[in-house]
C-alpha cells in the first residue's frame, strides 16, 4: 500500500551528476554542480539545464549564451563536491582545485578535460517558471575519450565509468 509523502520537492530521482562550466565577458571561467538537467530534443539534440540566479554562474550563461556541460568521471568526487559547494563570487574555483580545462571549439566556455564526456551547448531560449532558470541549448559538439569511442563514433556508454 502507498501513503502520500510530506515532501514534494526533488521528488523525481535519480538527480543526474553534471558539472556545467561556462565564461563571463571578461573571460574569467567557472563550473558549478547542476542536477536540474535533461535532454529535450533529438532532432535537433538539445539539452536543458536549470541555473538558480543567485548562482555566479548564472550571469555568465546570460552574457555568453552557451555552456558545457561535463560529466564527470568516478575518481572527480573532490571535485565534484568543491564545485558543487563553493561559488566564483568569492575565489577563482579553477585555480584553488587546480581544474584541467580548455576552450570548447564551438562555444565560449571552458571544457572540463578530467571528464569523460562534455557537450558543448548553445542556448537557444530560457524560461523561469520557479527557482532555477531553465536554459534550453543546443547540443554544438560532444566531446568523448577516445576509449570510450567505437569505430564509427558512437559512444560507449556502458565502458564509461560515471560519477
Ligand atoms: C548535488 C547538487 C546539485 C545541484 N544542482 C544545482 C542545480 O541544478 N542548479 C543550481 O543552480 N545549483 C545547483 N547546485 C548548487 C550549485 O552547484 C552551488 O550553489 C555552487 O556552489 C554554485 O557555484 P557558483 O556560485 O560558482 O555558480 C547543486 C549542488 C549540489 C551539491
Amino acid at each position: 500500500m502507498k501513503k502520500l509523502a510530506n515532501n514534494k520537492m526533488l521528488c523525481m530521482q535519480p538527480i543526474p551528476k553534471t558539472l556545467v562550466s561556462c565564461r563571463d565577458k571578461d573571460g574569467r571561467n567557472n563550473a558549478l554542480v547542476v542536477g536540474f538537467t535533461a535532454n529535450v530534443s533529438l532532432e535537433p539534440p538539445m539539452i536543458m539545464v536549470g541555473i538558480v540566479p543567485s548562482r555566479f554562474s548564472h550571469h555568465m550563461v546570460k552574457e555568453s549564451g552557451c555552456f558545457v556541460i561535463n560529466l564527470p568521471g568516478k575518481g572527480y568526487e573532490k571535485e565534484y563536491a568543491y564545485l558543487g559547494s563553493k561559488s566564483g563570487q568569492d575565489e577563482d574555483k579553477f585555480a584553488a582545485m587546480n581544474i584541467r580545462w580548455k576552450d570548447a571549439e564551438k562555444v565560449n566556455a571552458p571544457i572540463l578535460t578530467d571528464c569523460p564526456v562534455s557537450i558543448e551547448c548553445s542556448v537557444v531560449e530560457s524560461t523561469m517558471p520557479g527557482t532555477h532558470e531553465l536554459f534550453i541549448g543546443k547540443v554544438e559538439a560532444v566531446h568523448v575519450d577516445e576509449e570510450y569511442l567505437d569505430e564509427k563514433g558512437g559512444i560507449l556508454w556502458n565502458k564509461i565509468n560515471l560519477m
